[in-house]
């Protein structure tokens, strides 16, 4: 910090380590009110560095107690070290030495959530991305690779399982009730990826046979409550072995894969070697207790955490600036896996809406980043949907440009050249040329351009020479601190729709579709022998994150609906559809007029409706009308309230004109088959709830339909969808509040349970909805102090319940200010996460946009921000 206020961070300031770290010798006396670390560290100077400064600066946080420090053995005076709040340093230190040293922590007290914290009963570590040096003084900086071994002292009755990364080497009992236990780590890590469980913990247990014939023991520790909920994630983490192994040559490489679940968590789960530590939320389900999207999310979560084994900590990062090396490539190799496990048109899908709801936004708001990010404040605000979600698109722009055989080869290279190193985006970039033999300058563009660009293509159709030629032109938007952009390299897969639906050839092969790779600002490509004017159908798969823009016609688009053959791109064109009528709608609800019925947009559901060969889980997508935060993205200044107006207008004349059909469709899918989580029971499921979400609007029969289904499911995503149903539109409260009551009765011994029935209620768009929410905050099964129940409850009302908490007065803003502030040093991360909706202010309508940017200048004006929140709070205003 200077001048009171935290600093920024820059890439072009990155130096190596004067010093490194070669072996780790850990020791956790863990008790209820001091637990001691002490550490043995063998540390050099770094040969790489030229006239290296004989000064060794740990990094450090307040709430370390010092106790003392050793260097070979001999103690160091109070005047022979420099100690502040965030580092220790020591000068002259010769070549090579060994430091001891000792601190107190009290780990009870907490509650940020970083580096050593209680969960309930356990003791837990999260050290990403700058958590170990509130452990122990250290070089905590992913370049500084070490070889841990730990040791963990404890009380043998409360704390019988002790578990830390790597292989256990040693175990026994002490005197006064304790025990202990010493782990090996024999793979180099940075302190990130340092672990460190107690507890009383139960565990299912499988083991995995790899390529090469090794055995590996897999554990999942949890509560003993909770034994009921591991047999699905223990199925993920073992498809996840062979998948990675059969798709990438990668094989797990220690003799033990462990788990543990914690109720207390910032995020989703964490890498940890050997021994990732998940959100409950991530990892636990079973068919009695969860709902599809749970079971999809475990799937996805497990195998992405196990995928970093490799694209992650085999291979790491240099530095945070390389954040997206390991998260976005390892997004991509979870969505491949996903999609390979499941309907991959149904991923692509959700994954690009996804993308456009949140990373389009934050790519056009103040918090714009590029997927390398120059310069931070705090490294925790930059787990974002930039560096995950788009850096995976752009790792998928690879595979899409070299082909699967040559990406393989690439990842393969990539993975072998770096092994046990901490590597950079551009070594990644350089594996990809080296094996594709192309220069690939202009698409490094990627990782250093923020913003979304936007491709606009024209069409020209010559009849009388049979030809036809397509214009694109590309530009990027200003981002904050980015103007002027250069052109991108964008991959756009493409193909030509006859009028009687069938691709057309397009070159000599006949091939159906083409890679057309814009480059310039300006560029065409032309097809001859079209004997008439086609239909284009453009970025098929999404095969790059822009926005495309091609003035459609309606009919165009229903004919793309209902005949494109790449399932992303069908779906695609009807979502066009879909947007075009509903900002129509907008426009004139905004101005005092009534909307008017669209025969297009009805006629495309009814085909759907009729489409006996459709996928049932891409029919509920085709008959989803665009969300209000995907709308938001295509409006220049948002009021929430005709947003919702023009949806519920759109529904309400889908199911008028449609009522027969939806009902006898929705019957025909109401039948009781064993619960499987399979993809295409969950497809079915999804069509059905998608159908039920129509019929509520029925005035005669809905809500009796949707509280049928409600009080007959056999399974959670059947009975939530029902209850989410019946609580947004039972205006008299006929079904609503019983149905809350009685679920809550049932269910409320499971947290996760819980959970989700405070998320339906805060997204609850009826009017009322903060003092709906403030009451539950006074609720037994509410407290603040637990990430999972925040982001239920107080995140989801800010970033879901458009209707409530964009009010005229501003009572919802304030209201997230107050609990930002109460977050803000209990834990920063989750209090800068909820900024978030604040942040969008300046795409608002008055008097919103006012309201939202008093409240962000309310919070920037209170005593004591952290930096997390202070970095995006300065940056929206
Ligand atoms: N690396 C983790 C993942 O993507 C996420 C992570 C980063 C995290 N920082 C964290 C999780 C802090 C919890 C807390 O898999
Ligand atoms: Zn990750």
């Amino acid at each position: 910090m200077k001048d009171g206020n935290p600093s920024t961070i820059y890439l072009k300031n990155y130096t190596q380590s004067n010093f490194l770290i070669e072996k780790t010798d850990l020791k956790f006396e863990l008790n209820d009110e001091i637990s001691f670390v002490t550490s043995n560290l063998v540390v050099r100077k770094n040969l790489h560095v030229p006239n290296v400064d004989p000064t060794l600066m740990l990094h450090g946080n307040k709430n370390l107690q010092l106790l003392w420090i050793e260097v070979d053995g001999v103690r160091l005076e109070d005047d022979s070290f420099h100690k502040t709040d965030t580092d220790l340093s020591i000068p002259n230190m010769p070549d090579s030495f060994e430091l001891s040293i000792k601190v107190s922590i009290k780990p009870q007290e907490n509650t940020t959530m970083m580096g050593l914290y209680r969960s309930r009963t356990m003791f837990c570590t999260q050290c990403e991305a700058e958590g170990f040096r509130s452990i122990t003084y250290f070089l905590d900086r992913p370049d500084v690779m070490s070889e841990y071994t730990t040791t963990i002292v404890a009380d043998s009755q409360r704390y019988p399982i002790l578990l830390s990364n790597g292989n256990l080497i040693d175990e026994g009992t002490l005197k006064d009730g304790k025990h202990y236990a010493i782990w090996n780590d024999p793979h180099k890590k940075p302190s990130y990826l340092f672990a460190l469980v107690a507890g009383s913990l139960s565990f299912v247990e499988d083991s995995f046979k790899t390529m090469s014939g090794r055995n590996v023991a897999l554990k999942i520790f949890v509560e003993e409550k909770d034994l009921d909920k591991c047999t699905y994630a223990m199925d993920a983490l073992k498809r996840s072995m062979r998948w990675d192994e059969e798709k990438y040559g990668r094989e797990y490489d220690l003799d033990i894969f462990m788990i543990v679940a914690v109720d207390d968590f910032n995020m989703g789960a964490m890498e940890n070697k050997g021994l990732n530590i998940f959100n409950t939320s991530a990892v636990l389900v079973n068919p009695e207790i969860s709902t599809d999207a749970a079971f999809q999310r475990v799937e996805a979560i497990v195998a992405h955490e196990y995928f970093h084994n490799w694209s992650g900590n085999r291979v790491t990062c240099r530095d945070w600036f390389q954040l997206s090396l390991k998260e976005g490539f390892t997004v991509f190799r979870d969505a491949q896996f996903s999609s390979d496990m499941n309907s991959s048109v149904v991923k692509r899908i959700e994954d690009v809406n996804f993308l456009r709801d949140h990373q389009f936004a934050e790519d056009s708001g103040p918090m714009a980043h590029s997927v390398q990010p120059d310069s931070y404040i705090e490294i925790n605000n930059f787990y974002t949907v930039t560096i995950y979600e788009k850096g995976a698109e752009v790792v998928g722009m690879y595979h899409t440009l070299l082909g699967e055989d040559k990406f393989r080869e690439a990842t393969d290279l990539y993975f072998n050249r770096h092994d046990g190193s901490a590597a950079t985006v551009e070594d990644f970039v350089v594996a990809m040329e080296d094996v594709s033999g192309r220069n690939l300058n202009q698409f490094r563009r990627w990782y250093s351009q923020a913003g979304t660009p936007v491709v606009t293509v024209k069409s020209h159709y010559d009849a009388a020479n049979r030809s036809y030629r397509l214009d694109f032109s590309q530009n990027c938007p200003d981002t904050p601190n980015q103007k002027n952009k250069k052109p991108f390299l964008i991959p756009i897969k493409l193909g030509l729709v006859s009028p009687d639906g069938e691709d057309i050839g397009l070159n000599i092969d006949r091939e159906n579709e083409v890679i057309f790779e814009l480059s310039e600002i300006n560029d065409s490509i032309s097809f001859d022998n079209i004997d008439s004017r086609p239909v284009p159908s453009l970025l098929r798969g999404f095969s790059a994150p822009v926005k495309l823009v091609y003035e459609y016609s309606k009919e165009e688009l229903s004919h793309l609906a209902s005949h494109d053959s790449d399932g992303f791109s069908r779906w695609d064109a009807g979502n066009r559809l879909y947007n075009m009528v509903l900002l129509d709608y907008v426009d004139s609800l905004s101005k005092g007029h009534e909307p008017l019925k669209d025969d297009y947009v009805i006629s495309v559901f009814s085909s759907i409706l009729d489409d006996q060969t459709i996928e049932p889980a891409v029919a509920a997508l085709m008959l989803q009308i665009p969300s209000d935060k995907a709308l938001y993205g295509l409006l220049s200044k948002i009021d929430p309230h005709y947003v919702s107006k023009a949806r519920k207008f759109a529904r309400v004349m889908l199911n008028e004109a449609l009522n027969e059909n939806i009902y006898s469709k929705y019957n025909q899918l109401c039948f009781d088959k064993a619960f499987l989580p399979s993809a295409e029971q969950i497809g079915e499921r999804s069509l059905k709830n998608t159908l039920l979400s129509y019929i509520v609007l029925d005035k005669s029969n809905g809500l009796k339909t949707v509280y049928d289904q409600f009080q007959s499911a056999t399974n959670m995503t059947d009975k939530t969808s029902a209850l989410n149903l019946l609580i947004n539109h039972d205006k008299d409260d006929t079904y609503a509040s019983s149905a809350l009551a009685d679920f809550y009765c049932q269910y409320k011994n499971e947290n996760l349970v819980v959970n989700l029935w405070l998320q339906l209620q805060a997204t609850n768009q009826q009017p009322g909805g903060l003092s709906r929410v403030q009451s539950l905050m006074e609720h037994e099964s509410f407290t603040i102090k637990n990430p999972n129940k925040v982001r239920s409850l107080i995140g989801s009302f800010a970033s879901g319940n458009h209707f409530n908490f964009h009010d005229k007065l501003g009572t919802g803003y304030e209201f997230l200010g107050e609990q930002i502030l109460k977050l803000n040093t209990l834990n920063p991360q989750v209090a800068a996460r909820l900024v978030t909706p604040l942040t969008r202010w300046s795409d608002y309508e008055e008097p919103y946009a006012n309201l939202m940017k008093k409240q962000l200048k309310v919070i920037k004006a209170s005593p004591g921000l952290v930096s997390d929140v202070y970095e995006v709070v300065t940056k929206s205003l």
